[in-house]
């Protein structure tokens, strides 16, 4: 007889943005005049730039002819988009990282939530509270979480390190040592960053303990200020105990095209075994490669034109992040975030729970954004809004909420 794997019924709800989607679309169903502006999950608004495009038609047109037409790529991604990474994204920050080290994906959703395959069953898993919701949910899944406690919103393996306005929304080191620890900066969801000097602690905590960082850098491109990290492995040492996850999806907008990369330097050993080669069986085993022609498009994001251009996006949705905080501050809003993320986390008002102010502002303002529990249980109190809209719409839902 056939069985399911009975962890997923451990699961509580439906995944955070699928629910406020069921929400927000039954609201507009029961009010079909009104117009709801969505600053909830953190999706694009801006159409790709126009190298992209142009990088996409060409690879189109070489998929149509014989010579030039592309079939399965290779395991670990094209050599000219894991080449110019290694130039952009490592090199010129002075980090050692070899193309063979870079596995290109189809995004940092699905590799975030595949890595945790190459760990033990057993293994403890630390994160941040609250954190995007994929890291948690994917351990869930594996089996590696506990039991729930539904009032406390926790699970029972897991261990909570919570980022409150008190320690400046920056994780402590956790008295429990965790095999694998999840960090993610510019962090989703507060906006929040730590510097390299404290990013260094945290590397120097996993080597001394044998743990292995696995470290989301998709908000990496929003960063402004110059103390903060790039990438994990500008900090030494960050060779033998980190992993490295990459997007695309909101430095040059390919929500929906989809293209990611995750890094496994070979240096990382676990249990005298190098997470490089696992990584590589997995890749190899269940992944066909992202597409030539997005990978072509992924190459264009590092081309000097595409860089110019992305850069005009970064800036376009970082007004909106400034909009965004000048707006809710002036209208007595207590904010952070939104300086070197597109992220603003604001306390709720007048002590709403995240889902009361949820429905208050989808209610009274048509305005969409996500509650901060549905991050985690240190989350509640407060509510998070998006930079990815268009600035017509952010400045629109900035005014609505003032005249609450
Ligand atoms: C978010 O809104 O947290 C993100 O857009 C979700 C994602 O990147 O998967």
């Amino acid at each position: 007889m056939a069985r399911v794997n009975e962890n997923y019924l451990k699961l509580p709800g439906s995944y955070l943005f699928s629910t406020i989607g069921k929400k927000v679309a039954a609201f507009q169903e029961a009010n079909p005049d009104k117009t709801i502006i969505r600053l909830g999950i953190g999706d694009v608004t801006q159409p790709l730039a126009p190298e992209i495009i142009k990088s996409l038609h060409n690879a189109v047109d070489e998929m149509g002819k014989a010579e030039t037409f592309h079939g399965y790529a290779p395991d670990l991604g094209y050599e000219f988009l894991r080449k110019a990474i290694v130039e952009n994204d490592y090199k010129a920050r002075g980090c050692e990282i070899e193309a063979d080290e870079i596995f290109v994906s189809d995004g940092a959703k699905c590799d975030s939530s595949n890595i945790q395959e190459i760990f033990a069953a057993d293994s403890k898993i630390a994160v941040c509270d609250p954190v995007y919701p994929v890291y948690v949910d994917s351990n869930v899944m594996a089996g590696r979480t506990g039991v729930y406690d539904a009032k406390a919103e926790t699970w029972s393996d897991v261990i909570y390190m919570p980022c409150l306005e008190s320690n400046g929304f920056a994780p402590e080191l956790p008295k429990e040592v965790p095999d694998l620890i999840y960090l993610c900066f510019p962090n989703n969801p507060t906006g929040a960053t730590i510097t390299k000097a404290q990013l260094q602690e945290w590397v120097d905590y996993a080597n001394k303990n044998n743990a292995v960082i696995i470290y989301d850098a998709a908000y990496e491109a929003y960063i402004s200020e110059t103390d903060v990290p790039h990438s994990i492995y500008e900090c030494e040492g960050a060779r033998t105990c980190a992993i490295e996850l990459k997007s695309f999806s909101k430095n040059a907008g390919f929500t929906g095209v989809r293209l990611g990369y995750t890094v496994i330097p070979k240096e990382l050993i676990c249990d005298g075994v190098a997470l490089h080669g696992l990584w590589a069986r997995r890749h190899g085993t269940k992944y066909n490669g992202a597409p030539y022609i997005v990978q072509r498009a992924g190459e264009a994001v590092y081309s000097e034109a595409g860089k110019a251009q992305l850069k005009d996006q970064v800036a376009y949705y970082m007004n909106n992040a400034k909009t965004i905080k000048e707006g809710l501050s002036a209208a007595g809003f207590s904010v952070s975030g939104g300086v070197n993320a597109p992220y603003i986390w604001l306390k709720t008002p007048d002590k709403m729970t995240s889902w009361e102010f949820f429905d208050y502002l989808l209610e009274n303002a048509n305005v969409v954004g996500t509650p901060g529990s549905g991050f985690g249980p240190s989350g509640e109190g407060y509510f998070r809004l998006t930079a990815f809209g268009t600035y017509e719409n952010t400045l629109a839902a900035i005014e609505r909420i003032k005249k609450l």
